[in-house]
């Protein structure tokens, strides 16, 4: 299946500035060439554009909302219209309030095409805050809880249906840190969130066999990849670093076992902040990352 890498250079969703030069440091480190070595076709789209980051303080809970909107409607588009020319697009964030547009664009794909959505979310926060509970107005924290049907109108509706996605469509993967409020909203909803304790107690392995239970032909895999998944002792280029998170080979596995599973259908990669980066090197243990899960592996596989 056919590659598209589209970048969303904006930070309009985060508390920190520089996640808006992820896509460059990403292609920087290789990602087109990459892929192409494990035999994809790739098609790099460039970069979508959208309003400046303002740079105010929340207002009425969310900070940058008009500009939020604006860049998830052009990345809606643009992964819908890859998704609808059978190719797997490939989101180059951009913050993570970008999960909105893209998530949104891939549930009304499957609704139309009749396949069954899982997504994995990889990251440190389980970004299911709202308005009202939220520390920060920052909209890069509530993409889940928006895709769920809780968030700011313009937001929930941008894919048409309300709400885009059931939370029993979604595994997050990683978690370690969640605001109050969001604990108590996660487990109301009934989220299926495999945290570090979980990680750290059953392995990243059963871990994997459990999120990509169930999968079958029908079903659309969607990555949604928040770099600070990551622990920032091998990736230090994000703005919202937690402790704790999984190890080069815990993370390699993860992807692995994606690939393996063979429905892989679209994926966002979010949050690289090369301001905060050493050298690149976050951007490129995102590519060889992204590269197992584009099935890349170290004998001939079976
Ligand atoms: N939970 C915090 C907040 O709502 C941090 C969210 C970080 N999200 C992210 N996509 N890096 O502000
Ligand atoms: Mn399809
Ligand atoms: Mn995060
Ligand atoms: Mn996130």
């Amino acid at each position: 299946i056919p590659v598209s890498l589209i970048g969303a250079p904006t930070d309009v969703g985060a508390g920190a500035r520089g996640v808006s030069m992820g896509p460059e440091a990403l292609r920087v480190a290789g990602l087109q060439p990459t892929l192409e070595g494990l035999g994809c076709e790739v098609i790099d789209r460039g970069n979508l554009s959208g309003p400046p980051n303002p740079w105010q303080p929340p207002v009425d809970g969310y900070r940058h909302l008009d500009e939020v909107v604006a860049w998830n409607s052009a990345v809606h588009e643009a992964v819908y219209g890859e998704l609808q020319q059978g190719r797997l697009p490939v989101l180059l964030g951009g913050d993570h309030c970008l999960g909105i547009g893209s998530i949104s664009a891939v549930a009304r794909h499957c609704r139309e095409q009749g396949k069954k959505l899982r997504i994995l979310w990889l990251d440190a926060h389980a970004d299911f805050n709202t308005s009202l509970i939220t520390p920060s107005g920052n909209l890069h924290g509530m993409p889940v809880a928006c895709l769920c049907g809780h968030g700011p109108e313009p937001l929930v509706r941008l894919g048409g249906h309300v709400p885009a996605i059931q939370p029993n469509m979604v595994r997050q993967i990683g978690i370690r840190s969640v605001d109050e409020g969001e604990k108590r909203f996660v487990h109301e909803m009934g989220l299926e969130v495999f945290d570090m304790r979980y990680i750290d107690e059953m392995g990243m392995r059963h871990t994997m066999e459990l999120a990509l239970a169930m999968l079958d032909e029908r079903t659309h895999l969607h990555v949604s990849f928040d770099v600070d998944f990551l622990d920032p002792e091998i990736a230090p280029g994000v703005g919202t670093t937690v402790r704790g998170g999984p190890t080069y080979r815990e993370a390699q596995l993860c992807m692995e076992m994606i690939a393996d599973s063979g429905r892989l259908a679209s994926l966002d990669v979010m949050e690289l902040n090369p301001a905060l980066d050493v050298r690149n090197q976050t951007a490129e243990v995102a590519v060889d990352l992204i590269a197992s899960l584009f099935g890349k592996s170290t004998l001939m596989r079976r």
